[in-house]
């Protein structure tokens, strides 16, 4: 098993567990009063989360890793199974079989994906299968790339139509992010001749840039919110954790910058 393999998988579980245990939050927000079994469903996600949030802190870096190597086939499990309820919410939405609840489809897809990444990351770290440095890159932007891109869409959805300053930067936020999606995308293509320190230094530069950007965006919001100085239907909680998201993409391409120099050097 490679270097580092605990510390990996204890550091993706505990910041990942949490977010699946926010989103079974977020999920059940919206759902109708009515839509009881869903609810229930829910609530039965977030309290496997948080049981697996705990169990992910009481583990340390001295843990064996034969028995986090079990722990992370069982966290697995419950990503598959919580991404599957995503995608059966995102079925009912979309047939029109839950009329008047209250998530955006393209916020439920959201979700699934944060999921679906999340068991990847478990399964290659359990395989010890990771990308090479330069596909990794390129596949973590343009996944983290469209993941800031659709915050800025749901941010600019549900803050009060009335708070027009901000619908706008939202939205200038979110034409932005489209546009280096696009440009990841592009440079994902033209790969591997692309895959050039000199360019793959350049993207990561440009794209941190945005991110911080976004990432001081959503600070701001989230405590203009917690402090109720803005209309909007915005969770505070929702607010943090879209904040959270962009933080760990800035953690992810400093990590990146330091991988590529130590390669040059
Ligand atoms: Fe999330
Ligand atoms: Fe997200």
């Amino acid at each position: 098993m490679s270097d580092g393999f605990v510390a990996r998988s204890l550091d993706e579980i505990r910041f990942w567990s949490r977010i699946m245990k926010e989103h079974s939050l977020f999920l059940k927000l919206g759902f109708r009063c009515e839509d009881t079994q869903l609810i229930q469903e829910a609530d039965y996600f977030f309290a496997l989360f948080e049981g697996i949030e705990n169990k992910a802190h009481s583990y340390s870096l001295e843990t064996d890793p034969k028995v986090i190597e079990r722990f992370n086939v069982k966290v697995y499990k419950a990503v598959s199974q919580i991404w599957a309820f995503k995608r059966k919410v995102l079925g009912l939405v979309l047939t029109c079989q839950l009329p008047g609840a209250n998530n955006f489809p393209l916020l439920i897809d959201h979700i699934s994906r944060e999921a679906n990444y999340f068991r990847n990351r478990l399964k290659e770290l359990n395989t010890g299968t990771l990308d090479p440095l330069p596909d990794a890159i390129i596949n973590e932007n343009v996944f983290f790339l469209r993941i800031m891109a659709d915050h800025a869409k749901f941010i600019a959805h549900l803050l009060d139509p009335s708070e027009r300053k901000l619908v706008e930067q939202a939205r200038s936020f979110s034409h932005d992010f489209d546009q280096l999606l696009f440009q990841a995308r592009d440079l994902e293509s033209m790969s591997p001749q692309s895959q050039t320190v000199p360019l793959l230094d350049q993207f990561l530069d440009q794209n941190r840039v945005s991110v911080k950007s976004l990432r001081d965006f959503k600070k701001t919001a989230r405590e203009l919110i917690e402090a109720c100085r803005i209309k909007s239907i915005i969770h505070p909680l929702l607010a943090d954790h879209v904040f959270r998201e962009a933080e760990r993409f800035l953690t992810i391409i400093d990590m990146f910058e330091q991988h590529l120099n130590a390669q040059t050097r």
